[in-house]
């Protein structure tokens, strides 16, 4: 029998052979096949063509892409260092521009870089190292925090609806949106998970159905446009998100579809929540007006996944990654720090104040 999915690190480094191993996202479930990443091209196309994906993985593999791209500088010169390291930053920060956790991880390391001046190049490469797991630990306790306060919300026997996948492949452990779910199947509550398929990449049909029902959990998969005539039959008593980036009012960037859910979650009285580790709270963006949505290929609508070419030549075709949900739809955000609850502009700021005290 096949090692089970959840038994795999999403991510992991190989320090002694400076090479990053990731669960190649765009061949499961059919194919668990591990990619060997050693060159910057390499870790940004991973991150491009979504072979590692969803917000905190795509932060973690960023944190070490840096921290081996400052191991290949070959200088005891430490502003020739700093100054190398710069285009590295900003080319693993171009791969993908919605998931603010990208350049909240490469700043993190990038402080790190700047900070360790006085120890030298070489001790400075180890502290870059340590900084990169421990944005990797610290992803998994902060996923486990969010399913136990996500659970708090929930009763045995629920209802769930997700969309795409935050779920342990989008993260080191637990995923976000399906860690209350993980912490439940533990405890017994045996919830009936509803999971979108999630056009045009399928990563809820790929990933989420998949890790879940290898979990031994009870989902069934719908498409997408099923969604509200699921609430409606009064199947679902609470939805579940991941997100990519909250801005300061609480609006939130999530997989193109959600904002739909959170609509028909409105009309049907399902509470709509989102859940979103700090690193994905965006202070610096007002609103979701300024939150850059990813513009991907018109293949992945036209022909993907389909044996031949489902829509005419040179239709054209709209493709966002991502949409934003608007502040008023959601019931709540579950952060690990707590539930935070409208009105956010307010809860928001005080959350993010409470984390910078905790972090001194
Ligand atoms: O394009 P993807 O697959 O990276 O989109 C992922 C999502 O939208 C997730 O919901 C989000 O990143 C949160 S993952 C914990």
């Amino acid at each position: 029998m096949g090692q089970n999915i959840l038994d795999y690190e999403t991510v992991a480094l190989q320090d002694e052979a400076s090479v990053l191993v990731i669960v190649d996202q765009t061949r499961l479930p059919n194919e668990t096949r591990l990619l060997r990443l050693t060159t910057q091209k390499e870790i940004w196309q991973a991150i491009y063509l979504l072979q590692v994906r969803g917000a905190p993985a795509i932060g973690v593999t960023a944190a070490y892409g840096f921290y081996l791209a400052a191991k290949e500088i070959n200088t005891e010169d430490y502003q020739e260092f700093l100054a190398r390291l710069q285009p590295a930053k900003e080319y693993l920060n171009s791969a993908r521009p919605t998931a603010v956790n990208l350049s909240w991880a490469l700043n993190r390391m990038h402080r790190v870089a700047r900070c360790s001046e006085a120890l030298g190049v070489a001790a400075a490469k180890q502290c870059l190292l340590r900084e990169a797991r421990a944005i990797q630990a610290e992803d998994i306790e902060t996923c486990r925090r969010i399913g136990e306060y996500g659970l708090s919300l929930l009763k045995p026997g629920y209802g769930l609806l997700t969309h795409c996948n935050a779920g342990q492949l989008a993260t080191s452990k637990y995923g976000t949106a399906t860690a209350s779910m993980y912490l439940g199947q533990q405890r017994g509550y045996h919830f009936h998970v509803y999971c979108d398929e999630t056009r045009p990449l399928l990563q809820g049909a790929r990933l989420t159905a998949f890790e879940l029902s290898e979990a031994g959990i009870d989902v069934t998969l719908i498409c997408d446009n099923m969604a509200a005539s699921v609430m409606k039959n009064g199947w679902v008593n609470a939805v579940f998100t991941g997100c990519d980036r909250v801005a300061a009012n609480g609006d939130a960037a999530n997989k193109i579809g959600t904002l739909p859910l959170a609509i028909a979650a409105r009309r049907f009285g399902v509470p709509f929540y989102i859940c979103a580790p700090t690193s994905t709270v965006d202070m610096e963006t007002g609103s979701g007006e300024a939150i850059h949505i990813e513009q991907r290929p018109p293949e992945e609508v036209t022909d993907m996944w389909y044996r031949e070419r489902m829509a005419p030549e040179h239709v054209k075709v709209y493709n966002p990654a991502f949409d934003v949900t608007d502040a008023d739809l959601i019931t709540a955000i579950i952060t690990e720090y707590g539930i935070v609850y409208p009105p956010y502009t307010q809860s928001l700021a005080a959350i993010m104040k409470q984390k910078a005290a905790q972090d001194k």
